[in-house]
């Protein structure tokens, strides 16, 4: 198998927790320049008070500050549906693309019909600067990396490949964290086992990096490991399960799941790249829809 980036470039990652979501940030950047991206960025939410903050993105903007890096991408692996995105707040302050899945078309006509969105909200990505296709290439600085397909999880889910470094998304979790779920509207156990054998036939060495940890049986926060130790160690599909195991035991697993707990925020925030939805009146304002999951 030949990819379209050099592999043996050593990314330099740095991971930012949030202890809200246990959503994994990550500021990669090009080891030759002061040029980064920031991947799977967070807004802070109290649901409760429709109060928004930016304490985990300002933290995130303080170290691309101090480091004097140049944004050039903020990049969505997916359209989350546990904690909003602050990609508009970060490009305000620093600049760069915002970038998801061209899938993303399909994330947003499902949900415009869940919130009964109105014809003024586009369902063609174009609230995104850019739309990756399956194989597409991009540089951070002189760093090559490229957007790899991944559906599942969601349609609109991709994994970006950056030198030796590959940020899984939801596809993955930690090997004893197994598989993220593949209930939502689009998601597909199958679809998602499939993907995994894609990410899984990358080099053996490579570096994977993941969207969240839930710290399993009580073992601390942890987000990076190897393909080669999911391949051998991962709980749902490593050490040769088979594609029918996966999806019987995902799909038994996931009617058991409760709905996330921000969900509803976050898709109608997400869908829009991250910017507020608005009332008639220009004010930012969500909807519930009632029994709508
Ligand atoms: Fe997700």
């Amino acid at each position: 198998m030949t990819y379209p980036v050099d592999m043996s470039v050593k990314a330099d990652v740095s991971a930012h927790f949030d202890e809200a979501t246990n959503t994994i940030t990550y500021i990669v950047k090009d080891p030759d320049s002061d040029h980064c991206a920031v991947i799977d960025s967070v807004m802070d939410i109290d649901y409760a008070a429709g109060r928004i903050t930016y304490v985990a993105a300002d933290k995130l903007i303080a170290e691309i500050q101090e480091r004097g890096l140049v944004v050039d991408w903020i990049i969505e692996t997916h359209v989350h549906a546990d904690h909003l995105s602050a990609a508009p707040y970060i490009q305000d302050k620093l600049g760069g693309k915002i970038g998801v899945g061209e899938k993303i078309m399909v994330v947003q006509e499902t949900f415009g019909k869940v919130f009964n969105e109105g014809t003024e909200f586009q369902r063609d990505g174009s609230q995104f600067d850019a739309l990756f296709k399956d194989g597409d290439t991009y540089m951070i600085g002189g760093m090559q990396a490229f957007a790899m397909y991944t559906p599942g999880h969601t349609p609109a889910c991709m994994v970006h490949v950056v030198g030796n470094a590959a940020f899984a998304g939801d596809t993955l979790f930690m090997p004893d964290g197994g598989s993220a779920r593949a209930d939502f509207p689009g998601g597909d156990a199958g679809e998602l086992f499939d993907s995994i054998m894609k990410v899984l036939s990358l080099p053996d060495e490579m570096r994977l990096f993941m969207c969240h940890d839930y710290g399993p049986n009580g073992r601390a926060i942890q987000w990076e490991t190897t393909v080669a130790a999911q391949k051998s160690d991962n709980i749902h599909v490593g050490g040769g399960k088979t594609r029918e195991d996966f999806i019987k035991f995902r799909t038994e697993r996931d009617a058991q799941l409760s709905v996330p707990k921000l969900i509803i925020p976050s898709l109608q925030v997400n869908m829009r790249a991250g910017h507020m939805p608005t009332d008639k009146d220009g004010r930012p304002m969500l909807k519930t829809p009632i029994n709508g999951f």
